[in-house]
């Protein structure tokens, strides 16, 4: 997903997030991405590595890409629309980070849950996603943190009305006091000056200690639409081993 704008008569498929490739970006999204950056990565060195992360809603893959340079782990990315995909899966091959996965599917909440109940993440990255989900935003958020160490959330504002769902946002506030929320930052939305969005960082209920199977099972990859790293890459593998939950792919090579 983009953002559409109307120009000189005609709209105009803008992009919502920065492109981020090696290291560097290209200010071309409609969205601040920096400051977001900042303050969430600020958050990632408080914390032990390596790091497992789920980025839901990915877009243009800048906060993965970003972080995977910096922090060791494993970063797995699900991003469902179809024009988005195909800008990600190029730029994923460009940033060509072996710490990358890619899942080009859309997912609810029920999905969601199997694939954080299977791979173990230690965070999920939720930033402006939940109000796309059908599901009650409260549920989501609980359903998070249950499967994860930290959850960094943000949300689009009540006061918003050129999102989706806006009368939902409205009627369904969240409740985030039983997650310890931390303020992280605040951004002004897209295409407003004096409506912002807070990133929040919330404790999710896993204990600190857990460690995750490292990188990304090849069976989620395949149940969940895998697009990175590419699948002329992995399908052969995938007719090849039936026990596919047990292999895993772990800084770009498939591992048991
Ligand atoms: C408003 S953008 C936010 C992008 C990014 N997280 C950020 O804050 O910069 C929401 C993104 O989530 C994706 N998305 C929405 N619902 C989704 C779903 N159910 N499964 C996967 N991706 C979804 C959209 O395609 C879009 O790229």
């Amino acid at each position: 997903m983009g953002l559409s704008s109307y120009s000189n008569g005609i709209y105009v498929d803008r992009i919502y997030q920065d492109l981020w490739i090696k290291g560097a970006a290209m200010q071309v999204g409609g969205r601040g991405c920096k400051e977001r950056y900042e303050a969430i990565a600020g958050h990632f060195s408080t914390l032990q590595g390596p790091l497992k992360v789920l980025d839901i809603g990915a877009n243009m893959g800048y906060f993965s890409f970003r972080l995977a340079e910096r922090f060791p782990g494993h970063f797995v990315m699900i991003e469902s629309s179809n024009s988005t995909t195909k800008r990600l899966l190029q730029l994923c091959l460009m940033n060509a980070n072996p710490q990358i996965s890619f899942l080009a599917t859309r997912v609810n909440l029920a999905e969601l849950e199997k694939i954080l109940i299977a791979e173990q993440f230690d965070i999920i990255l939720a930033l402006s996603v939940i109000h796309h989900f059908d599901e009650p935003f409260n549920d989501i958020v609980k359903t998070f943190a249950r499967h994860a160490k930290h959850v960094i959330l943000e949300h689009a504002s009540p006061e918003e009305t050129h999102c989706p769902n806006p009368a939902r946002i409205k009627a369904e506030p969240l409740n985030l006091t039983p997650y310890n929320p931390i303020k992280l930052c605040t951004s002004t939305a897209t295409g407003y000056q004096h409506i912002f969005r807070d990133v929040y960082a919330l404790k999710g209920s896993i204990e600190e200690s857990r460690t995750a199977p490292p990188g990304l099972s090849l069976q989620t990859y395949a149940q969940h639409s895998g697009l990175y790293p590419h699948p002329t890459l992995l399908n052969p593998l995938l007719k090849k081993h039936q026990n596919k939950e047990l292999l895993r792919i772990v800084n770009g090579e498939i591992r048991k």
